[in-house]
């Protein structure tokens, strides 16, 4: 068969396997030429290592100067009678490939990071085959739901305001309109359950449950990832339900740190760039912000994706540093410094004052927004032939 894109509103409803291929070899080409990472990690759990930027984390980390093994959780869905699966399952199949073509480790599984299943597959996996130790985890979940490990009943995420609804411009990618769209405020239940959903503590459940299980090394890192972005964006993002979850993910931060402090290990937040990946697309109001940030980082000769960001973060920041990690007054590594930059906002802003349902194919960077998703399912990359058929029955022979 020959594979087409096909997308729903921003959901890609189709992925090409080949094109996974290619994006995760133009990433690793990347690191492997970028400044390396000295001093960095050997053993890895990544939770959401799929896509995004955990995917990006996982390819930095084997590719880019420190050579990790890494173990990867995901949640995706290979080929069937429904399709040809997601694109995170074929990130895992061919990340693993390159892995052990390079004597390296990538393992994966596939399933609920938040079930007690996985977490026990994963340290019998560890003691069993990955030498027993981990020295860095990496969490880097996004999703809309979580069960309660109590009772199974399941928390649900909402991007909403606190406070007073917004109105603003979204991207519909599927028929590449804007349209205006109305963000309501959450209740209070709400709030609480993006908390549950997106906040910090399954990450340190996992932490938890890994050191008791005592495949946590002396000195072992962790990390999760934020955003936090400039004061345009703050009704939408900061100051609303995904920024509460966010605050409740910096709190677990430091209470992780203190915790691992006991065996010699530290654990952070990073403050990462805004990035179009399957999670962040789904954000209301905030896709003219991300348009207008790309055009003027790329004029600026500033602009990152996930993987420069991952591999800036191992490099300068969690590894290689004489001293300590560099963070900020609330202890934040901040990988968004670049975005942030004061120049870079002020001419954000002024652009984003122009953009209009009208407009904003030329005004803002919507090429590169929509090559972004695209890639991210393995379209539109260069390299990959598109016309050649596919044969779903090697595909569902990969295993990942
Ligand atoms: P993503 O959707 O690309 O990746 C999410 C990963 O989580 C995938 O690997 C997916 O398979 C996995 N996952 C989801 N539910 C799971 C489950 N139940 N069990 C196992 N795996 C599961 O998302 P992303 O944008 O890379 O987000 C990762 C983190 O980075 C999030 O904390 C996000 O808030 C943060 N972040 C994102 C941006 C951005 O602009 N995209 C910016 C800063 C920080
Ligand atoms: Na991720």
């Amino acid at each position: 068969m020959i594979i087409e894109p096909v997308v729903k509103g921003v959901v890609a409803r189709s992925a090409h396997p080949y094109g996974c291929q290619q994006a995760i070899r133009n990433q690793i080409n990347y690191v492997s030429s970028a400044e390396p990472i000295v001093g960095g990690p050997k053993k890895v759990l990544i939770l959401g290592a799929s896509s995004g930027f955990g995917l990006a984390s996982r390819i930095s980390l084997a590719f880019g100067g420190s050579n990790a093994d890494t173990v990867g959780v995901s949640f995706e869905r290979g080929p069937s009678e429904k399709g040809i699966g997601t694109a995170g399952w074929y990130n895992n199949i061919f990340f693993r490939e390159e892995a052990e073509n390079n004597g390296l480790i990538g393992k994966n599984f596939v399933g609920d990071a938040f079930s007690v299943q996985m977490r026990q597959q994963v340290i019998d996996y560890i003691k069993a085959e990955f030498g027993g130790k981990l020295d860095l985890v990496v969490y880097s979940l996004a999703t809309g739901v979580r069960p309660d490990p109590e009772t199974g009943e399941l928390w649900r995420s909402s991007i909403k305001t606190i406070g007073e609804p917004v109105t603003g411009p979204t991207i519909n990618i599927e028929t590449d309109t804007m349209e205006l769209m109305t963000i309501e405020t959450a209740t209070e239940e709400e709030i609480e359950a993006t908390k549950k959903v997106m906040g910090g503590e399954d990450w340190a459940s996992w932490i938890d449950i890994l050191s008791e299980a005592g495949v946590l090394a002396e000195g072992c890192k962790t990390v999760a990832y934020s955003y936090i972005g400039p004061e345009a964006t703050h009704p939408i993002y900061h100051r609303g339900t995904l920024g509460r979850a966010k605050t409740h993910l910096h709190a677990t931060g430091d209470q992780l740190n203190d915790k691992m402090a006991q065996i010699g290990g530290e654990a952070y937040v990073s403050v990462c760039k805004a990035l179009v990946t399957k999670a962040s697309v789904f954000i209301p109001a905030f896709s003219p912000y991300i348009l207008a940030l790309f055009k003027v980082m790329k004029e600026k000769g500033l602009h990152e994706g996930c993987i420069e960001q991952m591999q800036r973060l191992f490099s300068q920041r969690l590894y290689g540093q004489e001293k300590c990690v560099p963070v900020d007054r609330q202890r934040l590594i901040r990988v968004d410094d670049w975005e942030l930059d004061e120049d870079v906002q002020q001419q954000v802003s002024q652009l984003m004052a122009q953009i209009t349902p009208e407009n904003f194919t030329t005004v803002g960077d919507y090429q590169r927004y929509k090559t972004d998703f695209m890639q991210l399912n393995g379209f539109w990359l260069e390299g990959v032939d598109y016309k050649a058929r596919v044969n779903m029955e090697t595909l569902k022979q990969l295993a990942p």
